[in-house]
This record gives C-alpha cells, sequence and structure tokens, in this order.
C-alpha cells in the first residue's frame, strides 16, 4: 500500500506528528510440512505481500492499538503488557510480541501508538499471523533501540504465538517473515536454527499459490493435536533410540522401529514427519541440481503424506491439488502451512498458468461451491523498516 495513505490513516488515527513504518511479509513453504516442532527441516520463502506497522513513540502511560483491517482498537497500560486480551482479540498477536520484550527485562517508560495494514489474505495459511507479530518485534526493537537480533526476534514472536493465541506452532512462519531475502528459499534446520538462503529463480517456472477460501483456524486445537501425537510418537520411541525429537530419526531406523508404536494413528503421524524431512533434504539437493522435476515429484509425495498420514489436508486442499495435477504443465502441486483449508503451492510452466487459474478455477467452484483465488508468487524481504 501506498504510503502516503498509510501515514494519512495514522494521521486521522492518531494526530499529526513524526511517523515511521515498517514491513514484515507472509510466507509459502515449498516443502517440510509440520516438521519445524519436531526438530526437522522446512523450506518457505517470504512472500512480497505483508503487514505494515506504523509507529509513533509517545510520552503516554500506555500503548495504543488500531488496525485498517480489523475492526477495534484498544488500549493497554504498561503495567499490563504481559498480560492476554480476551481469546479472539486481534491485538493479542502485536502485545504478546511486546510481552516477550518485557519478559525479557526491557522496561518501557513510555507507550508508541501502532497502526496495522495487512495485505496478507486472512486464513489463507500464508502467515497473517507471523507477519504481525514480526513487524512488531522489527519495530519495537528499533524504536526502542533493544538491540535484539533477527533470529530472536523470530523466537520471541513464536513465544507469543504460544502464549497469547495459544498455537504450539514451530518457528517457520516467524522465522520466514524475519529472515527472508529476495529471490530466496531458506533452508532452516528447526532444531539448530542453522540455516542456507537457496536461490528461487527458476526459469520459465512460476510459484502458483491457490487460496481454497476455506478458511484455516489454526487454533481449532487439531494443530496442538498433531504436536502432542508427534510427542507421542517420540515417548514410544526413546527406550530404543535415543531422540529429543522425531528429526533425531533416519527413515530406516524409523522403518525398523515404528511397531513400538501401539497406537497407529500416531504411528502414521510420525511416519509422515520423518518421511517429509527426508522428502525436505531430497527436495532441496534436487533444486540445487536443476533437477526441477524430482522437485515437484517430491512436492506431490508431501501432499499424500499430509493427506492420508498427517490427516491435515481436507475436501477443499485435496480438490484443488487433484485439479491442479490434471493440468499439463504443472510440474508439482501440494497444500503449503498447518492446512485444514488454507492455500496450495504449485510449481507450474509460464505457458501453463493462465490455463490453471481458469480451469482449476472452474472446476474448483463446480466442485466446492468455493471461489478460488490464484497468486504468482513473488519471493521478497524480511522484516525491515520502510520509512
Ligand atoms: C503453521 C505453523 C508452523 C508450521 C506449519 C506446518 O504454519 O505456524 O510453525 O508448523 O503450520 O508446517
Amino acid at each position: 500500500m501506498e504510503k502516503d495513505i498509510l501515514v494519512k490513516a495514522f494521521i486521522e488515527t492518531y494526530g499529526e506528528g513524526e511517523v515511521a513504518g515498517y514491513f514484515s511479509p507472509g510466507r509459502v513453504n515449498l516443502i517440510g510440512e509440520h516438521t519445524d516442532y519436531n526438530g526437522g527441516f522446512v523450506f518457505p520463502c517470504a512472500l512480497t505481500f505483508g503487514t505494515f506497522l506504523l509507529i509513533r513513540k509517545t510520552n503516554n502511560p500506555f500503548f495504543r492499538f488500531s488496525s485498517l483491517n480489523i475492526r477495534g482498537s484498544e488500549s493497554v497500560g504498561l503495567d499490563k503488557l504481559a498480560i492476554p486480551l480476551a481469546k479472539g482479540n486481534w491485538v493479542n498477536y502485536p502485545l504478546g510480541t511486546i510481552a516477550q520484550f518485557v519478559k525479557r527485562g526491557v522496561g518501557f517508560s513510555s507507550g508508541a501508538d501502532i497502526l496495522i495494514s495487512g495485505n496478507v489474505p486472512g486464513g489463507a495459511g500464508l502467515s497473517s499471523s507471523a507477519a504481525l507479530e514480526v513487524v512488531t518485534a522489527v519495530a519495537i526493537n528499533d524504536q526502542f533501540a533493544t538491540g535484539i537480533g533477527k533470529v530472536e526476534l523470530a523466537k520471541m514472536s513464536q513465544k507469543a504465538e504460544h502464549e497469547f493465541a495459544g498455537v504450539n506452532c514451530g518457528i517457520m512462519d516467524q522465522f520466514a517473515s524475519a529472515m527472508g531475502e529476495k529471490d530466496h528459499a531458506i533452508f532452516l534446520n528447526c532444531d539448530t536454527l542453522e540455516y542456507e538462503l537457496v536461490p528461487v529463480k527458476l526459469e520459465g517456472i512460476k510459484v502458483v499459490i491457490g487460496n481454497t477460501n476455506s478458511p484455516h483456524s489454526l487454533d481449532s486445537g487439531q494443530y496442538n493435536e498433531r504436536v502432542r501425537q508427534c510427542q507421542a510418537a517420540v515417548d514410544a520411541l526413546k527406550p530404543q533410540i535415543d531422540i529429543a525429537n522425531l528429526g533425531g530419526i533416519s527413515v530406516d531406523q524409523f522403518t525398523s522401529l515404528q511397531h513400538v508404536i501401539s497406537d497407529e494413528v500416531v504411528r502414521r503421524r510420525a511416519r509422515h514427519v520423518v518421511t517429509e524431512i527426508k522428502r525436505t533434504t531430497d527436495a532441496v539437493s534436487a533444486l540445487k541440481s536443476g533437477n526441477i522435476e524430482l522437485f515437484g515429484q517430491l512436492m506431490n509425495a508431501s501432499h499424500d503424506s499430509l493427506r492420508y498420514d498427517y490427516e491435515v489436508t481436507g475436501f477443499e486442499l485435496d480438490t484443488m491439488v487433484e485439479e491442479i495435477r490434471k493440468i499439463g504443465g504443472v510440474i508439482g502441486s501440494r497444500m503449503t502451512g498447518g492446512g485444514f483449508g488454507g492455500s496450495t503451492v504449485s510449481l507450474v510452466r509460464d505457458s501453463a498458468v493462465d490455463n490453471l487459474i481458469e480451469t482449476v478455477g472452474k472446476k474448483y467452484f463446480q466442485r466446492t461451491g468455493l471461489k478460488a483465488e490464484f497468486y504468482v508468487a513473488e519471493i521478497g524481504q524480511g522484516g525491515h523498516r520502510v520509512f
């Protein structure tokens, strides 16, 4: 959005004066789903859409929050920064992030006025919440000169999600939103947070995001249930093998030990995670060696594993992926993000993109009654100051 429009809106809300602006992106994950909270690998990239945050420090004993997207402004006293608001209040995302600064011992002797404006489609599984947390972390760190590094800001943003939104998410979304680089995906080891930026400039191929417009909701409890099931698998495997998380066991080791997991559902959940971690490292190698067909096959296998073993896809995502895969020129297609609705990500030859959007749009509507939206992804920059 235009700077002038945002600044005007800020001044209308809070009055004349200096304003600083920050931006953090949403993300799309190319492969490596539900592996992050298992100490596995992920391969996300930052998008060019995301969340703007405008801020002005004040002499007031409170922070004020308002948004151009969502109704409901809040004023929160400096002595209440570490206390969540009612469940479902959007302000919990920026507030929860500021709370992490307080918990680290950052003392706020005065507050600030904050205005949010986001263009990540909400509920699309493209991390609008991480974008909001990370933009808050980046802005507060800069404005209050707290000197915290970006990886730490990503971790604080993740904690905000745990403590103020109740979702026990992994680090992927916040890391991608903070650390993303233009035209690169991030190959991240979620156990050690070591990462490598891998160029994603694909000759004649586009990354196409398909929004099912079936809102995904992470606080539905099903996400946290998956986290618990993975822990149950680790607990069952531990007497046999010394692991801290499912990232510590290879596919071969898992195949020979899986019988000790007596619960069949838990076993399938673990199988997804262990095989997905392998698919992710294989996919990154394939990309680096220019074997894009293999990358696509691994994306397809990832979706099928999320569908049958992890059971986080659902009718809309499966329908869209099925229809996309019928289009000639599609190299691979899968769900992206937490699942239970949200978006798909596909690698598509340039010449097939228009046909895909039209044909899949029609077929998807016929089968689900929902209107899909498609975006040709541009890979953008992680959280930063814009003015
Ligand atoms: C959500 C979470 C991430 C990750 C994905 C699934 O986006 O926020 O931490 O677990 O789901 O890969």
